[in-house]
Protein backbone atom coordinates (compact mmCIF):
# COMPACT_ATOMS: atom_id res chain seq x y z
CA UNK A 1 0.00 0.00 0.00
CA UNK A 2 1.51 3.46 -0.96
CA UNK A 3 2.06 6.12 1.62
CA UNK A 4 -1.02 8.22 0.07
CA UNK A 5 -3.46 5.18 0.93
CA UNK A 6 -2.38 4.60 3.97
CA UNK A 7 -2.98 8.14 4.69
CA UNK A 8 -6.44 7.89 3.45
CA UNK A 9 -7.54 4.59 5.30
CA UNK A 10 -6.26 6.58 8.39
CA UNK A 11 -8.79 7.51 11.20
CA UNK A 12 -7.79 10.49 13.09
CA UNK A 13 -8.67 9.85 16.64
CA UNK A 14 -9.35 13.52 18.58
CA UNK A 15 -10.22 12.68 22.04
CA UNK A 16 -11.95 15.61 23.50
CA UNK A 17 -12.17 13.56 27.43
CA UNK A 18 -10.46 16.89 28.92
CA UNK A 19 -12.63 19.07 26.94
CA UNK A 20 -16.12 17.93 26.04
CA UNK A 21 -15.98 15.49 28.39
CA UNK A 22 -14.75 17.98 31.37
CA UNK A 23 -17.40 20.64 30.70
CA UNK A 24 -20.31 17.86 31.90
CA UNK A 25 -22.01 18.18 34.89
CA UNK A 26 -19.71 17.07 37.62
CA UNK A 27 -16.78 15.86 35.50
CA UNK A 28 -14.47 18.37 36.72
CA UNK A 29 -10.83 17.66 37.20
CA UNK A 30 -7.86 19.60 38.40
CA UNK A 31 -4.69 20.51 37.07
CA UNK A 32 -2.74 17.57 37.63
CA UNK A 33 -5.18 15.29 37.43
CA UNK A 34 -6.14 16.83 33.59
CA UNK A 35 -2.05 15.85 32.84
CA UNK A 36 -2.15 12.36 34.31
CA UNK A 37 -5.36 11.64 31.78
CA UNK A 38 -3.75 13.72 28.72
CA UNK A 39 -0.02 11.48 29.46
CA UNK A 40 -2.70 8.24 29.59
CA UNK A 41 -4.01 9.43 26.19
CA UNK A 42 -0.50 9.80 24.76
CA UNK A 43 -0.14 6.35 26.01
CA UNK A 44 -3.22 5.26 24.07
CA UNK A 45 -2.09 6.77 21.02
CA UNK A 46 -4.55 9.10 20.32
CA UNK A 47 -3.78 11.51 17.36
CA UNK A 48 -5.33 14.72 19.24
CA UNK A 49 -5.90 15.61 22.70
CA UNK A 50 -8.10 18.49 22.95
CA UNK A 51 -6.99 19.93 26.42
CA UNK A 52 -9.48 22.12 27.03
CA UNK A 53 -11.01 25.77 26.23
CA UNK A 54 -7.87 28.00 27.54
CA UNK A 55 -9.66 31.45 27.59
CA UNK A 56 -12.52 30.03 29.30
CA UNK A 57 -10.71 30.61 33.38
CA UNK A 58 -7.00 30.75 34.46
CA UNK A 59 -7.20 26.92 35.71
CA UNK A 60 -8.23 25.90 32.07
CA UNK A 61 -5.35 27.95 30.56
CA UNK A 62 -2.96 26.64 33.24
CA UNK A 63 -3.96 22.70 32.25
CA UNK A 64 -3.64 23.35 28.73
CA UNK A 65 -0.65 24.80 29.04
CA UNK A 66 1.06 22.42 31.39
CA UNK A 67 -0.61 19.85 28.65
CA UNK A 68 0.99 20.84 26.07
CA UNK A 69 4.78 21.56 27.62
CA UNK A 70 4.81 17.69 29.35
CA UNK A 71 2.72 15.76 27.10
CA UNK A 72 4.72 13.98 23.46
CA UNK A 73 3.10 12.39 21.37
CA UNK A 74 0.03 13.81 20.13
CA UNK A 75 -1.11 17.21 18.42
CA UNK A 76 -2.49 19.09 21.21
CA UNK A 77 -5.02 21.43 20.23
CA UNK A 78 -7.09 24.01 22.26
CA UNK A 79 -10.35 25.04 21.60
CA UNK A 80 -11.74 28.68 20.27
CA UNK A 81 -14.77 30.83 19.76
CA UNK A 82 -14.35 32.64 16.28
CA UNK A 83 -13.29 35.73 18.65
CA UNK A 84 -9.46 37.08 18.20
CA UNK A 85 -8.83 36.90 22.17
CA UNK A 86 -10.10 33.44 22.07
CA UNK A 87 -7.78 32.54 20.05
CA UNK A 88 -4.77 34.54 21.24
CA UNK A 89 -5.28 32.89 24.52
CA UNK A 90 -5.48 29.51 22.98
CA UNK A 91 -2.30 30.09 20.76
CA UNK A 92 -0.64 31.50 23.53
CA UNK A 93 -1.54 28.48 26.21
CA UNK A 94 -0.31 25.80 23.08
CA UNK A 95 2.70 27.41 22.40
CA UNK A 96 4.93 24.76 23.78
CA UNK A 97 4.04 21.97 21.92
CA UNK A 98 5.67 20.12 19.43
CA UNK A 99 2.71 19.83 17.23
CA UNK A 100 -0.46 22.19 18.44
CA UNK A 101 -4.00 23.01 17.01
CA UNK A 102 -6.32 26.07 17.14
CA UNK A 103 -10.18 24.34 17.13
CA UNK A 104 -12.11 27.29 16.31
CA UNK A 105 -15.83 27.27 16.36
CA UNK A 106 -19.29 28.95 15.52
CA UNK A 107 -22.82 27.81 15.58
CA UNK A 108 -24.95 27.44 11.95
CA UNK A 109 -27.78 26.67 12.63
CA UNK A 110 -31.34 28.70 12.39
CA UNK A 111 -32.43 28.52 16.05
CA UNK A 112 -28.58 29.12 17.21
CA UNK A 113 -27.75 32.12 14.85
CA UNK A 114 -30.42 33.97 15.62
CA UNK A 115 -31.03 33.11 19.61
CA UNK A 116 -27.84 32.76 20.26
CA UNK A 117 -25.12 34.59 18.57
CA UNK A 118 -28.31 36.95 17.44
CA UNK A 119 -26.37 37.49 14.20
CA UNK A 120 -26.92 37.51 10.62
CA UNK A 121 -25.87 34.20 8.24
CA UNK A 122 -23.53 36.43 6.40
CA UNK A 123 -21.68 37.90 9.46
CA UNK A 124 -21.85 34.91 11.09
CA UNK A 125 -19.67 33.55 7.92
CA UNK A 126 -17.66 36.51 7.94
CA UNK A 127 -16.54 36.29 11.40
CA UNK A 128 -15.43 32.72 11.02
CA UNK A 129 -13.59 33.25 7.86
CA UNK A 130 -11.74 35.85 9.86
CA UNK A 131 -11.19 33.81 12.70
CA UNK A 132 -9.94 31.16 10.78
CA UNK A 133 -7.16 33.42 8.66
CA UNK A 134 -6.16 34.64 11.97
CA UNK A 135 -5.97 31.68 13.56
CA UNK A 136 -3.93 29.99 10.24
CA UNK A 137 -1.34 33.26 11.05
CA UNK A 138 -0.49 31.28 13.83
CA UNK A 139 -0.33 27.74 13.17
CA UNK A 140 -0.53 25.32 10.32
CA UNK A 141 -3.07 23.51 11.73
CA UNK A 142 -6.30 25.15 12.45
CA UNK A 143 -9.71 23.12 13.06
CA UNK A 144 -13.08 24.62 12.10
CA UNK A 145 -16.41 23.30 13.74
CA UNK A 146 -19.81 24.25 12.41
CA UNK A 147 -21.65 23.94 15.75
CA UNK A 148 -24.87 22.27 15.14
CA UNK A 149 -24.51 21.32 12.15
CA UNK A 150 -26.98 18.35 11.74
CA UNK A 151 -29.81 21.23 12.23
CA UNK A 152 -28.45 23.72 9.75
CA UNK A 153 -29.55 23.90 5.86
CA UNK A 154 -27.09 22.04 3.63
CA UNK A 155 -26.46 25.09 1.29
CA UNK A 156 -25.58 27.09 4.07
CA UNK A 157 -23.18 24.55 5.24
CA UNK A 158 -21.66 23.57 2.43
CA UNK A 159 -20.96 27.63 1.86
CA UNK A 160 -19.46 27.84 5.28
CA UNK A 161 -17.04 24.76 4.48
CA UNK A 162 -16.34 26.19 1.55
CA UNK A 163 -15.44 29.90 3.07
CA UNK A 164 -13.49 27.85 6.08
CA UNK A 165 -11.40 25.63 3.74
CA UNK A 166 -10.37 28.82 1.56
CA UNK A 167 -9.45 31.25 4.60
CA UNK A 168 -7.20 28.00 5.34
CA UNK A 169 -8.64 25.49 7.65
CA UNK A 170 -7.04 22.28 7.24
CA UNK A 171 -9.61 20.29 9.34
CA UNK A 172 -13.58 20.71 8.93
CA UNK A 173 -15.68 19.60 11.78
CA UNK A 174 -19.10 18.67 11.94
CA UNK A 175 -20.52 18.45 14.83
CA UNK A 176 -24.01 16.57 15.59
CA UNK A 177 -24.44 18.95 18.70
CA UNK A 178 -27.51 18.21 19.87
CA UNK A 179 -27.74 14.31 19.09
CA UNK A 180 -30.30 14.88 16.44
CA UNK A 181 -28.44 12.89 13.71
CA UNK A 182 -29.70 9.50 12.60
CA UNK A 183 -26.85 6.98 10.84
CA UNK A 184 -28.08 7.29 6.99
CA UNK A 185 -28.55 10.96 7.24
CA UNK A 186 -25.56 11.95 8.76
CA UNK A 187 -23.56 9.82 6.09
CA UNK A 188 -25.30 11.75 3.51
CA UNK A 189 -24.56 15.02 5.04
CA UNK A 190 -20.73 14.08 5.05
CA UNK A 191 -20.80 12.69 1.52
CA UNK A 192 -22.70 15.60 -0.21
CA UNK A 193 -19.87 17.96 1.28
CA UNK A 194 -16.79 15.49 0.70
CA UNK A 195 -18.18 15.62 -3.13
CA UNK A 196 -19.62 18.81 -3.65
CA UNK A 197 -17.46 21.58 -1.87
CA UNK A 198 -14.12 22.57 -3.59
CA UNK A 199 -10.94 21.89 -2.02
CA UNK A 200 -12.80 19.19 0.79
CA UNK A 201 -11.34 16.82 -0.59
CA UNK A 202 -7.77 18.25 0.66
CA UNK A 203 -8.53 18.45 3.88
CA UNK A 204 -9.90 16.11 7.02
CA UNK A 205 -13.33 16.72 7.44
CA UNK A 206 -14.02 15.40 11.26
CA UNK A 207 -17.55 13.89 12.93
CA UNK A 208 -17.65 15.19 16.84
CA UNK A 209 -21.57 13.25 17.99
CA UNK A 210 -23.41 13.82 20.91
CA UNK A 211 -25.66 10.52 21.80
CA UNK A 212 -28.65 12.01 22.64
CA UNK A 213 -30.27 9.27 20.98
CA UNK A 214 -27.86 6.55 21.57
CA UNK A 215 -26.38 6.68 18.12
CA UNK A 216 -23.10 8.90 18.49
CA UNK A 217 -21.22 5.78 17.84
CA UNK A 218 -23.34 4.82 14.82
CA UNK A 219 -23.37 8.00 13.34
CA UNK A 220 -19.22 8.55 13.69
CA UNK A 221 -19.06 5.00 12.02
CA UNK A 222 -21.63 6.01 9.26
CA UNK A 223 -19.71 9.21 8.47
CA UNK A 224 -16.39 7.53 8.30
CA UNK A 225 -17.74 5.06 6.05
CA UNK A 226 -19.36 8.31 4.05
CA UNK A 227 -15.85 10.07 3.73
CA UNK A 228 -14.87 11.55 6.99
CA UNK A 229 -11.10 10.66 8.13
CA UNK A 230 -10.95 11.88 11.79
CA UNK A 231 -13.41 11.34 15.34
CA UNK A 232 -13.67 13.22 17.84
CA UNK A 233 -14.77 10.62 20.60
CA UNK A 234 -14.33 10.85 24.54
CA UNK A 235 -13.11 7.93 26.85
CA UNK A 236 -16.18 6.10 27.90
CA UNK A 237 -18.77 8.00 26.21
CA UNK A 238 -18.78 10.85 28.85
CA UNK A 239 -19.54 14.69 27.65
CA UNK A 240 -22.51 17.41 27.39
CA UNK A 241 -25.69 15.69 28.33
CA UNK A 242 -25.86 12.01 27.09
CA UNK A 243 -22.35 12.18 26.31
CA UNK A 244 -20.27 12.34 23.10
CA UNK A 245 -19.33 8.82 20.87
CA UNK A 246 -17.33 6.65 22.51
CA UNK A 247 -13.44 6.43 21.78
CA UNK A 248 -13.56 2.50 22.67
CA UNK A 249 -16.52 1.77 21.17
CA UNK A 250 -15.53 3.12 17.78
CA UNK A 251 -12.57 2.40 17.72
CA UNK A 252 -13.08 -1.37 18.13
CA UNK A 253 -15.98 -0.70 15.55
CA UNK A 254 -13.14 -0.10 13.12
CA UNK A 255 -11.05 -2.77 14.36
CA UNK A 256 -13.31 -5.84 14.62
CA UNK A 257 -15.39 -5.04 11.33
CA UNK A 258 -12.08 -3.58 9.12
CA UNK A 259 -13.68 -6.13 6.73
CA UNK A 260 -16.12 -4.00 5.65
CA UNK A 261 -14.81 -0.59 6.62
CA UNK A 262 -11.30 -0.87 5.55
CA UNK A 263 -10.26 2.15 7.63
CA UNK A 264 -7.36 2.26 10.52
CA UNK A 265 -6.21 3.82 13.69
CA UNK A 266 -3.26 4.30 15.47
CA UNK A 267 -4.59 3.47 18.53
CA UNK A 268 -2.92 1.02 21.22
CA UNK A 269 -5.49 -1.04 21.98
CA UNK A 270 -4.30 -2.89 24.57
CA UNK A 271 -4.53 0.76 26.66
CA UNK A 272 -8.29 1.37 26.34
CA UNK A 273 -9.22 -0.42 29.72
CA UNK A 274 -6.77 1.36 31.60
CA UNK A 275 -7.50 4.82 29.87
CA UNK A 276 -10.91 4.25 30.90
CA UNK A 277 -10.69 3.05 34.85
CA UNK A 278 -8.62 6.01 35.16
CA UNK A 279 -11.11 8.82 33.57
CA UNK A 280 -14.01 6.82 35.91
CA UNK A 281 -11.81 7.02 38.79
CA UNK A 282 -10.86 10.73 38.39
CA UNK A 283 -13.43 11.90 37.25
CA UNK A 284 -15.80 10.23 39.81
CA UNK A 285 -18.44 8.44 37.33
CA UNK A 286 -19.11 4.97 37.12
CA UNK A 287 -19.42 3.27 34.10
CA UNK A 288 -22.42 1.08 33.81
CA UNK A 289 -21.90 -2.23 34.01
CA UNK A 290 -23.32 -3.41 30.40
CA UNK A 291 -21.34 -0.63 28.58
CA UNK A 292 -19.36 -1.98 25.59
CA UNK A 293 -16.22 -2.87 25.45
CA UNK A 294 -15.33 -1.20 29.32
CA UNK A 295 -18.16 -2.24 31.28
CA UNK A 296 -17.44 -4.75 33.82
CA UNK A 297 -20.16 -7.06 32.14
CA UNK A 298 -18.54 -6.74 28.66
CA UNK A 299 -16.83 -10.11 28.43
CA UNK A 300 -17.96 -11.73 31.62
CA UNK A 301 -20.71 -14.84 30.29
CA UNK A 302 -22.97 -16.53 32.24
CA UNK A 303 -25.64 -18.79 30.34
CA UNK A 304 -25.10 -22.22 30.09
CA UNK A 305 -24.87 -22.06 26.37
CA UNK A 306 -23.02 -19.20 26.29
CA UNK A 307 -20.01 -20.38 28.52
CA UNK A 308 -19.93 -24.35 26.82
CA UNK A 309 -19.69 -22.58 23.55
CA UNK A 310 -16.92 -20.39 25.00
CA UNK A 311 -14.80 -23.52 26.62
CA UNK A 312 -14.93 -25.29 23.41
CA UNK A 313 -14.16 -21.95 21.18
CA UNK A 314 -14.04 -18.57 22.32
CA UNK A 315 -14.91 -17.42 19.20
CA UNK A 316 -18.25 -18.68 19.29
CA UNK A 317 -19.30 -15.34 21.95
CA UNK A 318 -16.41 -13.60 21.57
CA UNK A 319 -15.83 -10.91 18.62
CA UNK A 320 -12.96 -9.39 20.16
CA UNK A 321 -10.35 -10.83 22.76
CA UNK A 322 -10.71 -8.96 26.22
CA UNK A 323 -6.48 -8.75 26.24
CA UNK A 324 -7.13 -6.98 23.09
CA UNK A 325 -8.67 -4.06 25.24
CA UNK A 326 -6.17 -4.59 28.31
CA UNK A 327 -8.90 -6.24 29.91
CA UNK A 328 -7.04 -9.46 31.92
CA UNK A 329 -7.75 -11.96 33.63
CA UNK A 330 -5.01 -12.23 35.93
CA UNK A 331 -6.31 -12.33 39.45
CA UNK A 332 -3.93 -13.27 41.84
CA UNK A 333 -1.30 -10.94 41.97
CA UNK A 334 0.97 -10.33 45.42
CA UNK A 335 1.27 -11.46 48.72
CA UNK A 336 2.99 -10.82 51.92
CA UNK A 337 6.27 -12.63 50.72
CA UNK A 338 6.37 -11.12 46.92
CA UNK A 339 9.09 -8.76 47.84
CA UNK A 340 9.97 -4.91 47.40
CA UNK A 341 11.09 -5.82 44.21
CA UNK A 342 7.99 -8.09 43.01
CA UNK A 343 5.95 -5.66 44.13
CA UNK A 344 7.71 -2.67 42.00
CA UNK A 345 7.91 -4.99 39.02
CA UNK A 346 3.55 -5.34 39.36
CA UNK A 347 3.17 -1.88 39.77
CA UNK A 348 5.28 -1.14 36.22
CA UNK A 349 3.34 -3.68 34.93
CA UNK A 350 -0.36 -2.09 35.97
CA UNK A 351 1.44 1.50 34.45
CA UNK A 352 2.28 2.94 37.86
CA UNK A 353 5.90 4.63 37.34
CA UNK A 354 6.39 6.17 40.90
CA UNK A 355 9.66 7.61 42.47
CA UNK A 356 11.29 5.92 44.78
CA UNK A 357 9.50 7.54 47.51
CA UNK A 358 6.12 6.73 46.52
CA UNK A 359 7.61 3.56 46.28
CA UNK A 360 8.37 3.12 49.73
CA UNK A 361 5.07 4.34 51.10
CA UNK A 362 2.97 2.42 49.07
CA UNK A 363 4.93 -0.70 49.96
CA UNK A 364 4.56 -0.14 53.51
CA UNK A 365 0.99 0.49 52.34
CA UNK A 366 0.68 -2.75 50.33
CA UNK A 367 2.50 -5.03 53.44
CA UNK A 368 -0.65 -3.57 55.87
CA UNK A 369 -2.79 -4.97 53.37
CA UNK A 370 -1.18 -8.04 52.72
CA UNK A 371 -1.58 -8.68 56.37
CA UNK A 372 -5.15 -8.30 56.53
CA UNK A 373 -6.08 -9.66 52.94
CA UNK A 374 -4.80 -13.21 52.23
CA UNK A 375 -4.55 -12.16 48.37
CA UNK A 376 -3.92 -8.81 46.78
CA UNK A 377 -5.36 -8.77 43.36
CA UNK A 378 -4.77 -5.81 40.39
CA UNK A 379 -7.49 -4.30 41.24
CA UNK A 380 -6.45 -3.53 45.04
CA UNK A 381 -3.13 -2.57 43.95
CA UNK A 382 -4.83 -0.26 41.65
CA UNK A 383 -6.96 1.13 43.90
CA UNK A 384 -4.15 1.27 46.90
CA UNK A 385 -1.77 2.78 44.17
CA UNK A 386 -4.13 5.49 42.58
CA UNK A 387 -4.55 6.55 45.68
CA UNK A 388 -0.57 6.85 46.82
CA UNK A 389 0.59 8.47 43.06
CA UNK A 390 -2.30 11.31 43.39
CA UNK A 391 -0.37 14.52 42.84
CA UNK A 392 -2.32 16.52 45.50
CA UNK A 393 -1.69 19.51 47.92
CA UNK A 394 -3.23 17.63 51.48
CA UNK A 395 -4.80 21.08 53.22
CA UNK A 396 -6.25 18.44 55.90
CA UNK A 397 -4.87 15.27 57.27
CA UNK A 398 -7.23 12.56 58.73
CA UNK A 399 -5.01 11.86 62.18
CA UNK A 400 -7.62 10.02 63.93
CA UNK A 401 -11.31 8.44 64.11
CA UNK A 402 -13.34 6.60 66.22
CA UNK A 403 -16.60 5.74 65.18
CA UNK A 404 -19.23 4.15 67.41
CA UNK A 405 -22.68 2.50 66.06
CA UNK A 406 -25.02 -0.16 66.63
CA UNK A 407 -28.86 -1.30 66.72
CA UNK A 408 -29.95 0.07 70.08
CA UNK A 409 -27.32 3.42 70.12
CA UNK A 410 -27.33 7.05 68.20
CA UNK A 411 -24.63 6.57 65.69
CA UNK A 412 -21.41 9.04 66.83
CA UNK A 413 -18.17 10.04 65.42
CA UNK A 414 -15.09 11.70 66.78
CA UNK A 415 -12.41 12.77 64.32
CA UNK A 416 -9.11 14.73 64.56
CA UNK A 417 -7.96 16.35 61.53
CA UNK A 418 -4.42 18.34 61.05
CA UNK A 419 -4.26 21.43 58.90
CA UNK A 420 -0.79 22.31 58.64
CA UNK A 421 0.06 23.14 62.41
CA UNK A 422 -3.15 23.09 63.60
CA UNK A 423 -5.12 20.29 65.34
CA UNK A 424 -8.69 19.93 64.76
CA UNK A 425 -10.74 17.72 66.92
CA UNK A 426 -14.53 17.58 67.18
CA UNK A 427 -17.38 14.82 67.60
CA UNK A 428 -20.71 14.88 66.53
CA UNK A 429 -24.01 12.19 65.46
CA UNK A 430 -25.84 11.25 62.30
CA UNK A 431 -28.13 8.94 60.60
CA UNK A 432 -25.23 6.26 60.69
CA UNK A 433 -21.82 5.91 61.42
CA UNK A 434 -20.66 7.79 57.85
CA UNK A 435 -23.02 10.01 58.53
CA UNK A 436 -21.17 10.82 61.76
CA UNK A 437 -17.86 11.04 60.31
CA UNK A 438 -18.69 13.80 57.78
CA UNK A 439 -20.52 15.70 60.38
CA UNK A 440 -17.58 15.56 62.45
CA UNK A 441 -15.24 16.75 59.61
CA UNK A 442 -17.31 19.74 59.01
CA UNK A 443 -17.73 20.93 62.56
CA UNK A 444 -13.76 20.25 62.65
CA UNK A 445 -12.80 22.41 59.56
CA UNK A 446 -15.99 24.60 59.83
CA UNK A 447 -17.08 24.57 56.54
CA UNK A 448 -20.33 22.55 55.44
CA UNK A 449 -19.88 21.66 51.52
CA UNK A 450 -23.13 20.71 49.71
CA UNK A 451 -22.43 16.18 49.97
CA UNK A 452 -23.94 15.34 46.64
CA UNK A 453 -23.22 11.86 45.97
CA UNK A 454 -21.90 8.94 48.08
CA UNK A 455 -20.85 5.62 46.80
CA UNK A 456 -18.90 2.40 48.14
CA UNK A 457 -18.28 -0.70 46.59
CA UNK A 458 -15.84 -3.42 47.12
CA UNK A 459 -12.69 -3.12 44.83
CA UNK A 460 -12.52 -7.42 44.36
CA UNK A 461 -14.79 -9.88 45.83
CA UNK A 462 -15.25 -11.59 49.36
CA UNK A 463 -15.81 -10.20 52.81
CA UNK A 464 -12.06 -9.10 53.29
CA UNK A 465 -12.26 -7.28 49.81
CA UNK A 466 -11.12 -3.50 50.36
CA UNK A 467 -14.14 -1.16 50.28
CA UNK A 468 -13.27 2.04 47.71
CA UNK A 469 -15.54 5.07 48.31
CA UNK A 470 -16.50 7.64 46.21
CA UNK A 471 -17.31 10.74 47.34
CA UNK A 472 -18.96 14.20 45.49
CA UNK A 473 -19.20 17.43 47.08
CA UNK A 474 -20.18 20.72 46.10
CA UNK A 475 -19.30 24.70 47.38
CA UNK A 476 -19.80 27.67 44.71
CA UNK A 477 -21.19 26.01 41.93
CA UNK A 478 -18.20 23.14 41.69
CA UNK A 479 -18.34 19.53 41.93
CA UNK A 480 -14.87 18.26 43.89
CA UNK A 481 -14.32 14.25 43.98
CA UNK A 482 -12.94 12.61 46.51
CA UNK A 483 -11.71 9.28 46.67
CA UNK A 484 -10.67 6.38 49.82
CA UNK A 485 -9.47 2.86 50.03
CA UNK A 486 -9.50 0.91 53.16
CA UNK A 487 -10.47 -2.52 54.52
CA UNK A 488 -12.78 -0.71 56.41
CA UNK A 489 -15.05 0.61 54.97
CA UNK A 490 -16.17 3.94 57.07
CA UNK A 491 -12.11 4.75 56.85
CA UNK A 492 -12.66 4.83 52.87
CA UNK A 493 -15.23 6.61 53.12
CA UNK A 494 -13.62 9.38 55.64
CA UNK A 495 -10.62 8.95 53.46
CA UNK A 496 -12.75 9.98 50.56
CA UNK A 497 -14.31 13.06 52.30
CA UNK A 498 -11.38 14.52 53.13
CA UNK A 499 -9.53 13.75 49.40
CA UNK A 500 -12.59 16.00 48.35
CA UNK A 501 -12.35 18.60 50.25
CA UNK A 502 -8.53 18.40 49.21
CA UNK A 503 -9.81 19.04 46.04
CA UNK A 504 -12.06 22.20 46.35
CA UNK A 505 -9.11 23.64 48.89
CA UNK A 506 -6.18 23.05 45.95
CA UNK A 507 -9.00 24.12 43.35
CA UNK A 508 -9.59 27.58 45.20
CA UNK A 509 -5.67 28.05 45.77
CA UNK A 510 -5.19 27.33 41.82
CA UNK A 511 -8.43 29.75 40.74
CA UNK A 512 -6.09 32.32 42.83
O1 LIG B 1 -20.85 19.66 20.31
C1 LIG B 1 -20.26 20.60 19.73
O2 LIG B 1 -20.76 21.18 18.75
C2 LIG B 1 -18.98 21.00 20.27
C3 LIG B 1 -18.21 21.99 19.45
C4 LIG B 1 -17.56 23.03 20.29
C5 LIG B 1 -17.23 21.27 18.59
O3 LIG B 1 -18.53 20.50 21.26
ZN1 LIG C 1 -19.59 18.60 21.73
Amino acid sequence: MSEKEVKKNHIVIFDSTLRDAEQSPGASLNISEKVEIAHQLAKLNVDVIEAGFPVSSPVQFQAVQRIAREVEGPIIAGLARTVKKDIDSAAEALQNAKRWRIHTFTSTSKVHMEHMLRMSSDKVLAKAVEAVEYARSLTPDVEFSCQDATRTEQAFLREMVQAAIEAGATTINIPDTVGYGIPHDYAMMIADLVENVPGAKNIIISTHCHNDLGLATANSIAAVHAGARQIECTINGLGERAGNASLEECVMALSVRKDILKLETQIETAEIYRTSRMVARLMGIDVQPNKAIVGANAFAHESGIHVDGLLKNRETYEIMTPESVGVTKTKLVLGRHSGRHGFKVRCEELGFEMTEEILTEAYEKFLVLADKKKEVFDEDLIALLSDETEELKETFKLDYMQVSSGTATLPSATVRVLQGELILQQAAWGDGPVDAAFNAINAAINMQPKLEKYTISAVTAGKEAMGQAVVRIKEGGRIFVGHGVSTDIIEASTKAYINALNHMMAHSLESK
